[in-house]
């Protein structure tokens, strides 16, 4: 059942060119939905966890492509934001599982105001039902308590959202080619499975990025908890001078994502800063970086021309395989990580 692989999560990270093609073939579906909204002046996702960071990638793309005012809103947070939502507000919840407590808590207090969208990887789950609109991913099953395969096809459907809302083709286009830029991670797993071993034995990681990067960072780090117990915290890389700096030394690996592209020399200037206090930094950039390359003590690479805007889908993959490598090193079953659940049913 795990096709060969030694765990779930591992044949599900495996999977990820597959299922991002058959979410790609759901584009006329999104199209269906997109002509059924009524007019709305704001968007306002809803989520917790992995699904939480995919939201973020989407509201840089509504605002960056469609110029509509979006937040990004944790499903646990958003009963304090209730006094904001009007008619004119679309309010888009992700969640894989479609039962996370919290998340359907949200989509009933919105449905009452406002028009709803899930976007749902299990078919028929609660969400499903009770939103006005929905989106299925088409990841298949995922076992592994690591959202892996689930996180790739939301993004995939968001980009696809917003290429039906905006008309835009090009984008579309330049989406059938991710599943083939994935495969170049998997092809480097050996090199990330070194880098593991190096940093195993770490108390605490950074992962920085910018703009469509952040939303990477913070997944980055969430996987790292999640299946590794070593903590590791997701930081926007500007912010980084306003408090946490002072916890660098040479303890502490610091992941920065620098895809080429309007945030990559800014992000290397914090990797230099970073440096200066001793930190071994692990770069996940294009492999054609000499400057990277050099600033840098690992990199994991991608060849070919990927977009910072459609970046934050392949380059996921370098960091979950990182996280597993890890996880397994340190002698944990990354599908059954301590005290977590697949599945949120309480609030
Ligand atoms: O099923 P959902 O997408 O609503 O789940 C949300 C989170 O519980 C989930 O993404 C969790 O953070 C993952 N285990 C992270 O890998």
């Amino acid at each position: 059942e795990k096709g060969g692989f030694k765990h779930f999560m591992l044949k599900e990270i495996h999977e990820q060119p597959d299922v991002v093609k058959n979410t790609l073939m759901e584009f006329s579906e999104i199209e269906k939905v997109v002509g059924k909204f009524s007019k709305f002046k704001r968007i306002c996702f809803v989520a917790c966890g992995t699904s939480f960071h995919a939201s973020l990638v989407g509201k840089y793309l509504f605002e960056t492509l469609l110029g509509i005012p979006t937040d990004v809103l944790l499903s646990s947070e958003f009963l304090f934001s209730e006094g904001a939502l009007d008619k004119d507000t679309l309010v888009i919840l992700i969640t894989q599982s479609g039962e996370t407590a919290d998340t359907l808590k949200a989509l009933k207090i919105a449905n009452k105001k406002s028009e709803t969208l899930a976007i749902v990887n299990v078919l028929g789950s609660t969400a499903t039902r009770e939103a006005d609109h929905v989106i299925y991913t088409r990841a298949g099953p995922e076992i592994g308590v690591a959202a892996t395969k689930t996180y790739v096809c939301q993004l995939v459907s968001i980009y696809m959202l917003v290429s039906a809302m905006s008309g835009n083709d090009k984008l579309l286009a330049e989406l059938q080619k991710v599943p083939d830029h994935m495969k170049q991670a998997l092809e480097n797993e050996d090199h990330i499975i070194e880098i593991a071993k190096k940093y195993k034995d770490a108390n605490d990681f950074f992962f920085i990025g910018r703009g469509f990067s952040y939303p990477t960072a913070l997944e980055g780090a969430l996987k790292l908890k999640e299946i590794t117990y070593i903590h590791g915290e997701g930081y926007a890389a500007g912010e980084l001078k306003h408090g946490p700096l002072a916890l660098i030394d040479d303890n502490v690996p610091v992941l920065a994502v620098v895809p080429p592209g309007e945030s990559h020399d800014k992000t290397l200037s914090n990797i230099e800063e970073v440096k200066a206090r001793g930190a071994k930094v692990i770069a996940v950039g294009s492999s054609k970086d000499e400057v990277l390359k050099s600033e840098s003590h690992d990199i994991m690479g991608f060849d070919g021309d990927i977009s910072e805007m459609l970046s934050p889908i392949p380059y996921v993959v370098p960091l979950q395989l990182l996280s597993y490598y890890i996880s397994v090193e340190r002698g944990i079953d990354p599908d059954k990580p301590k005290n977590l659940a697949k599945c949120v049913t309480v609030e």
